[in-house]
């Protein structure tokens, strides 16, 4: 079973990079296959409301735009997606968004193409503003018809430099327990 973990932060090592890598340690060591992706090397652009995945004979996005390439398909092969945002103003990233935005819609266009697969949400702030990304992350999940584990917290990590979130303990634990329990949810799902 895949698990795919994006992070929509532009800084690379950041804090939303390491609590993500944290989850697929652990979940690589419950048996999981891993891919890590980082959106800060890929300008994806944002949707356009074109309509073009909806008039499409192919499950795609008609934009162009390279940074894009292979989304959908990577999406759609992971049986988990894990999506970390650091928070920007109280929200996910654009980055973020721009992503979600597009293979949501290529998805729904498509017979939500991502039912019933895991979802979860990781988001990083220096203070505030935790919780209204980590529900806007989650309203993607569940109009997707997807499947949310919970962990021992909201799955958030608090920290403003890079490197900072490592000594967030109860963040890193948060996620640890996400990490066991989007496994244990995955092989249950596994028939
Ligand atoms: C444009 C911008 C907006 C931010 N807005 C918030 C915010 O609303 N609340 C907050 O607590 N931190 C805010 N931060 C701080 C980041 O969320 C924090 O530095 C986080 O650790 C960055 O994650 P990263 O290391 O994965 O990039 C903001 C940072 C930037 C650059």
């Amino acid at each position: 079973m895949k698990v795919l973990a994006i992070s929509g932060s532009p800084r690379r090592g950041g804090n939303t990079d390491i609590l993500l890598e944290l989850a697929l340690e652990v979940l690589a060591e419950e048996g999981m296959e891993t891919e890590f992706l980082s959106l800060a090397d890929r300008p994806i652009k944002p949707c356009t409301a074109c309509g073009g995945c909806r008039h499409s004979e192919k499950v795609e996005c008609v934009l162009d735009d390279p940074a894009f390439e292979g989304m959908i398909e990577r999406f759609v092969e992971a049986d988990g997606i894990l999506v970390g945002s650091p928070v920007y103003f109280g929200s996910a990233t654009p980055q973020t968004m721009a992503l979600l935005d597009r293979v949501g819609y290529v998805a729904r266009a498509n017979g939500n193409l991502l039912r019933h697969k895991v979802g979860a949400a990781v988001a990083v702030a220096r203070r505030a503003g935790h919780n209204f990304t980590f529900a806007q992350l989650h309203y993607f999940f569940l109009l997707s018809e997807m499947i949310v584990p919970g962990s021992t917290y909201w799955n958030v990590g608090i920290g403003r430099e890079k490197g900072e979130v490592r000594d967030d303990a109860e963040g890193l634990e948060t996620i640890r327990n996400l990490a066991k329990n989007m496994a244990w949810l995955l092989k249950k799902l596994k028939d």
